[in-house]
């Protein structure tokens, strides 16, 4: 982009509508909260500072964005509005000379691309303004304009007349100042309007009435628009991303049989010509290597990372575990804290007892290892290449299972050793 870029992000309100107990913009969506979607989003403009602005329970979305370097978190204060959400924003970038865009922390859908095109739109007017015409615009700012269509002013929903009612483009809350015009405009917000608020809506007017030129920028894709302001909307918003997902796997080679049952988080690295089957859920940060097969019904959950070829099935759940490549687990596991090598067969029923209820412990399991059906191994516990365990063996923790080997029973004990050519030990 041509100028310098500040980015003001308000997230300072209650969201009452949700009803849940956290603040709204910690709301998940895809393996992300609402907050790091947008973050995300303009972080891809690459600005030169981002203030986010927070009030209620600061201390619980502050702790969320511990990870992110070089932003700046400013408390509003008791909220008065979005106009003085971004007075205060702004106190903070008082040196700054450039492009300011805002935009709202519950906006998770709006992509890069289109907050890109928004700032290039302004050109050298004071300000430009992202509009919309979605099939339902109740509760939204409506945009007026004359008979030239020419931009008028943004008027709140609370304040409209019957006739502004009837407007069909809308106000997406989304803006791109220019830093030095935008200012003085903030300095003639009043308070005097049916919500007692200052309203940042009301700037482009006050730059109008100033000799400014003012911008717009209709959305394409009305779905960009869509803020969350409750859990029905969450859903509508994690369904548009999802698909956004899945596309992308699809365009880069991905087998996703069917797509409406299958959840993919963001962040997720998957394999040109993998195939991921019905009723799959697959969680942030898993990586599956070229040529796997993944489902129907797999859970792969943080931490999982699958080599080339190998395969999971039905009613397996995965989590901090590496399968290696060419190994299947086809069927009822559960895999947790386990490194797996390649080419072994993890049998149906196989579970790795990771969790003693204090401390999570890890298996081991080497090259072309055989696990019996319904083998349960107590970790800590290590089987060795090539070695194998019967149907049903209960593989007490601490144990070693040599190279070779073969376990059985319950508890384990072992049958053979690799060098005995096949003799039964007694034991
Ligand atoms: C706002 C716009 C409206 C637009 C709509 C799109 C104003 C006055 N109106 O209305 O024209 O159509 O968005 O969704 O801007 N916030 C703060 N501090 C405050 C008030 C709000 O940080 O003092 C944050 C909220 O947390 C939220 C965002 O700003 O993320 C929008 O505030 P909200 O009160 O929901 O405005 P809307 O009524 O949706
Ligand atoms: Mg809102």
């Amino acid at each position: 982009m041509s100028r310098p870029l500040a980015v003001i992000v308000l997230a300072a309100g209650l969201g009452k509508r949700t009803k849940v107990r956290f603040p709204k913009v910690l709301l998940p969506l895809c393996g992300r909260t609402l907050l790091d979607t947008v973050l995300d989003a303009v972080a891809e403009l690459e600005p030169v500072r981002t203030v986010v602005v927070l009030h209620h329970q600061r201390e619980l979305v502050e702790k969320s964005l511990a990870a992110r370097i070089g932003l700046t978190v400013v408390d509003q204060g008791e909220p008065r509005g979005t106009g003085h959400a971004v007075q205060v924003a702004m106190a903070e970038l008082a040196d700054f000379d450039g492009d300011v865009l805002v935009c709202y922390g519950d906006m998770p859908l709006l992509t890069a691309g289109t907050l890109y095109d928004l700032c290039e739109a302004r050109g050298d007017a004071a300000v430009s303004i992202l509009t919309a015409c979605p099939p339902d615009p109740s509760g939204l700012g409506r945009i007026l304009r004359d008979e030239d269509g020419g931009f008028c002013a943004i008027r709140e929903e609370r304040d409209c007349s019957d006739f502004e009612l009837d407007i069909e483009e809308i106000n997406v809350g989304i803006y791109c100042y220019d830093a030095a015009r935008l200012r003085p405009a903030l300095e003639q917000l009043s308070d005097d309007n049916a919500q007692g608020e200052l309203y940042l809506t009301d700037t482009p007017a006050l730059l109008l009435a100033a000799g400014e030129r003012v911008e717009t920028l209709e959305l394409e894709d009305v779905d960009e628009a869509l803020g969350v302001n409750s859990l029905l909307q969450l859903a509508i918003a994690r369904s548009v991303m999802q698909e956004r997902i899945l596309e992308e796997h699809m365009l880069a080679g991905v087998v996703v049989e069917d797509p409406t049952t299958t959840v993919i988080e963001y962040g997720v690295t998957i394999g040109a010509n993998a195939r991921i089957l019905p009723f799959t859920v697959i969680r942030r940060g898993v990586v599956v290597g070229p040529d796997c097969e993944v489902g129907p019904f797999s859970h792969l959950r943080a931490g999982t990372r699958l080599e080339p070829h190998a395969e999971v099935g039905n009613f397996v759940e995965v989590k901090q575990t590496t399968i290696g490549a060419g190994t299947k687990a086809k069927h009822l596991t559960y895999l947790g804290d386990t490194e797996i090598g390649a080419h072994a067969n993890i049998g149906a029923g196989t579970i790795t007892a990771n969790y003693d209820g204090k401390a999570k412990h890890r298996t081991v399991i080497g090259d072309r290892a055989f696990i019996g059906s319904g083998t349960v191994l107590v970790a800590p516990a290590t089987v060795g290449d090539g070695a194998m365990t019967g149907a049903g063996a209960i593989v007490r923790r601490h144990t070693a299972i040599g190279p070779g080997e073969v376990w059985v029973g319950v508890p384990a004990r072992r049958l053979r050793s690799a060098d005995d050519g096949g003799r039964e030990e007694r034991t």
